[in-house]
């Protein structure tokens, strides 16, 4: 039964990706740190990094993403009233990133041509582009936008100590959202995303440090729990809203789009969810005792067996799993992953030929420190025409497997040259005395 939950408006009209070209393959990285690659194939779900070059940063990728966007919505500046920037690794403590880019931007499109855009930098952890989005959606549905356009750009370098358990899960990139009164691809559901916020060091990154100092498994346990609470809290408000039944809520999801740290975490989150809607619905019902298992029983596999909950694995399979691409290929990339998610279920399906206009996807995203939300949305009737040959396949082609040396060397900034050539992108061309950057379009 399709879940109508409230009049839908703005959303995600076209999304474009910019991954930098430059990856590491996750055999060789196994190789040089003594690890068994099947952990990382099976254990983390990891491919391959992507790996940003040494004429690349947060504004470049932002900055190519955006005008790859524009280009392929045919936007002149005149069409867009706020450009928003979600990042975890700005470049200033004060000047925003949404300023840098649209310095590069009007390299293109001509000197003042956004002179009358409005944009800010967002921090919070990956939670970031969520809240920009949301903020975005809700301009826009309040009729603040006069008839222009949003876009919202996330672009994040997951960068973590060579030889810490974070470093498999690295990765770049920057998604660039065209947010409309009329979206193609997803209008998002008014009044049931939900926050939970929490005082957290899973994984921080004070000032004067490029890599984080992260704990791991308590980052695991902090997200798992906060994602959990806020996908309460999002059903509490469907619930409210008296267009669900009770029982069996996760039946009216049709995809789970996690921020996905590493591919393995949407199964973890995902399992904590399907186990309390299960607690519940068991309560509901006059089985407390079931939830007392849940709570109490470590060993949640055999907890698994006893229980005979085959659910998660068929649940995992039809509404996670097409989500897991981009991450495998690409890394962490942060405030965006979210999004990845999204542009890897639109292009799995779309390739796969399934119609999925009408679906409704639940957004789960986590920031560090720590925050969720959760929301949702409903693919629209002409998503088809705006994923066209994908979003995904696109970003990732000619991409150049690099040596561990290469990636070594980035990675200490000791690389003298960039390691790829580039075409139809911005660089990084110098940083002065002042610390002032400047930057050039490729052709
Ligand atoms: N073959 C197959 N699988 C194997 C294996 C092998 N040879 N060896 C180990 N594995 C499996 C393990 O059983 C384990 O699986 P389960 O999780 O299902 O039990 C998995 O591989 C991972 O193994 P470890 O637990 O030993 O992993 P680790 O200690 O090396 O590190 C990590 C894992 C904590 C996630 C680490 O990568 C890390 O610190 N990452 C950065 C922090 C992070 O991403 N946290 C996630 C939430 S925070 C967040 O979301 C914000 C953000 O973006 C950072």
């Amino acid at each position: 039964m399709p879940l109508k939950i409230r009049e839908m408006k703005a959303g995600i009209d076209s999304i474009e990706l910019f991954i930098p070209r430059p990856y590491l393959h996750y055999v060789d990285f196994a190789a040089m740190r003594g690890i068994d690659p099947e952990k990382l194939e099976k254990g983390i779900g990891v491919k391959s990094m992507a790996i940003p070059d040494s004429d690349e940063d947060t504004a470049t990728m932002a900055a190519t993403a955006c005008l790859r966007l524009m280009e392929k919505n045919h936007l002149s500046p005149e069409d867009i009233g706020r450009i928003d920037i979600a990042t975890e690794g700005g470049l200033d403590e004060s000047k925003p990133l949404t300023t840098y880019v649209i310095g590069m931007l009007e390299q293109i499109c001509g000197k003042g041509s956004f002179q009358h855009c409005m944009g800010v930098e967002y921090k919070s952890a990956c939670v970031a582009g969520s809240r920009a989005l949301l903020d975005s959606v809700n301009w826009i549905n309040a009729g603040e936008n006069r008839t222009k356009a949003s876009i919202v750009i996330t672009s994040d370098i997951a960068k973590y100590d060579i030889g810490s358990p974070g470093e498999y899960t690295q990765g770049a990139g920057a998604v660039a959202m065209l947010l409309t009164e009329k979206p193609r691809i997803i209008s998002l559901d008014k009044g049931v995303a939900s926050w939970v916020i929490q005082d957290n060091y899973d994984f921080y990154r004070p000032h004067n440090r490029d890599t984080p100092i992260v704990n791991g498994k308590h980052s695991l346990g902090c997200y798992v729990e906060q994602v959990a609470k806020a996908f309460k809290g999002f059903k509490d408000n469907v619930l409210q809203l008296g267009v669900a039944p009770h029982y069996n809520f996760t039946n009216l999801i049709d995809y789970f789009a996690f921020h996905l740290p590493f591919p393995k975490m949407g199964k973890k989150a995902l399992e904590k969810i399907l186990f309390e809607e299960f607690a519940e619905d068991a309560t509901a019902v006059g089985v407390p005792f079931l939830r007392y298992l849940v709570e109490r029983v470590e060993d949640k596999e055999s907890l698994r067996k006893i229980l005979d909950i085959k659910k998660s694995g068929e649940v995992f399979r039809q509404k996670v799993e097409p989500s897991i691409a981009g991450c495998a290929g690409v890394g962490n990339i942060y405030t965006g992953s979210v999004f990845l998610s999204l542009a890897s279920i639109l292009e799995a399906e779309h390739f796969e030929r399934k119609d999925i206009a009408g679906k409704r996807v639940v957004f789960l995203s986590y920031g560090s420190g720590s925050s969720a939300v959760v929301y949702s949305g409903v693919i629209g009737s002409e998503y088809a025409y705006s994923v066209g040959n994908g979003i995904l396949m696109p970003a990732l082609e000619n991409r150049q497997r690099i040596t561990m040396e290469q990636y070594e060397a980035l990675h200490r900034s000791k690389a003298r040259a960039p390691v790829i050539e580039k075409r139809g992108q911005f660089v990084l061309t110098g940083i002065d005395e002042n610390s002032r950057r400047t930057y050039k379009y490729i052709e």
